[in-house]
């Protein structure tokens, strides 16, 4: 509703070992780049990795783009120096991997203070473990404490079936009930949600297919591995041109003087009500965000 709404639609993942993939990001039509420093960076390249992102975000020119830090778990050799690190960066925010409770997150935050972060950088969770899927609720719920600032969820699902042993397959049946408590979660608490990649970027059809699957799931986008997937995967999350001139229509019935005191109202011979005037708002938030970018 406001000029600083961020559309989430995509979000593309690169490992910080690759300098090309941190240069080239510069230019792709991205809302949000994750800068990888976990999965896709082998032990060896870490802190090469962590150089190259420092490096990269400080010197800035991502413009619009949102810019997260994945950085590997607190548990592991590298996690703390990639916290330190990420947070004199200063990206928008960090992505922690493996959350499982709210506990995990709150030691996050309080590091985040004691390391001086600035009140804005938010911090974004990956959803992963079985155990996460269990404490979906309460690791949501942290969205409404201000101290733990979590803004985002980000669905890890090549993890979640390797901890699982559930299968991904296509239309992802054994998947859908913890995507679904997720977005429960992440909408009671208030924050987005990101879809799961999808690994087999040179098949379009399954994209499009998986793309379209997180739209009805209520995803605010996908995560994604390559950038051929950016554009389908816009498509799939941008409302459409009749979805926000519907949604321009509605709101601007509503906001008539002599519908102000009306709960429902008829448009075109169909009932509305002012809870899709308010769903609508949300279309026109990122239809007018993506103007805006000319
Ligand atoms: N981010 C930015 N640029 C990327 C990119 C990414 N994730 N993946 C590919 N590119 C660039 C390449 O650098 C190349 O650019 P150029 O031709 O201008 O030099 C171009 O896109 C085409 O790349 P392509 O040859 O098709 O792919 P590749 O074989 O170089 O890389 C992957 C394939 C899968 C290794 C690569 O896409 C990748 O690393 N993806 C992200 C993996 C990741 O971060 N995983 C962790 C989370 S699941
Ligand atoms: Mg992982």
């Amino acid at each position: 509703m406001t000029a600083v709404f961020k559309p989430r639609r995509s979000a593309l993942y690169m490992p910080g070992s690759n300098a090309r993939a941190l240069e080239k990001a510069r230019t792709l039509d991205v809302d949000c780049l994750i800068l990888d420093l976990e999965d896709a960076v082998v032990p060896d390249a870490k802190e090469l990795a962590r150089r190259q992102i420092v490096d990269a975000v400080t010197e800035g020119g991502y413009g619009e783009r949102e810019v997260v830090i994945r950085i590997n778990g607190l548990g592991s050799p590298w996690g703390e120096d990639d916290l330190a690190a990420a947070v004199r960066a200063g990206p928008d925010a960090i992505l922690v991997p493996k959350i499982n409770n709210p506990p995990d997150l709150q030691r996050i935050a309080h590091k985040l203070s004691v390391h001086g972060a600035s009140r804005d950088l938010e911090l974004w969770a990956m959803m992963e473990t079985p155990e996460a899927m269990l404490n979906a609720g309460a690791i949501g719920a942290c969205g409404k404490d201000p101290e733990v600032r979590l803004s985002c969820f980000v669905m890890g699902t090549n993890d979640l079936a390797k901890e699982t042993r559930a299968r991904l397959t296509p239309g992802r049946a054994a998947m859908t009930p913890w995507l679904m408590t997720c977005v429960a979660a992440a909408r009671a608490g208030g924050i987005d949600i990101l879809d799961g990649v999808f690994n087999a970027f040179q098949d379009e059809e399954g994209f499009a297919a998986e793309c379209a699957q997180g739209v009805e799931m209520g995803m605010d986008g996908k995560t994604l591995i390559h950038p051929k997937q950016i554009g389908p995967c816009h498509a799939a999350f941008s409302p459409s041109d009749e979805e926000v001139a519907w949604a321009r229509r509605i709101n601007a019935e509503f906001d008539k003087p002599e519908n102000a005191d009306k709960g429902a109202i008829q448009v075109d011979g169909k009932m509305v009500e002012r809870l899709h005037a308010e769903m609508g708002r949300r279309a026109i938030a990122i239809a007018d965000a993506i103007a805006a970018r000319g």
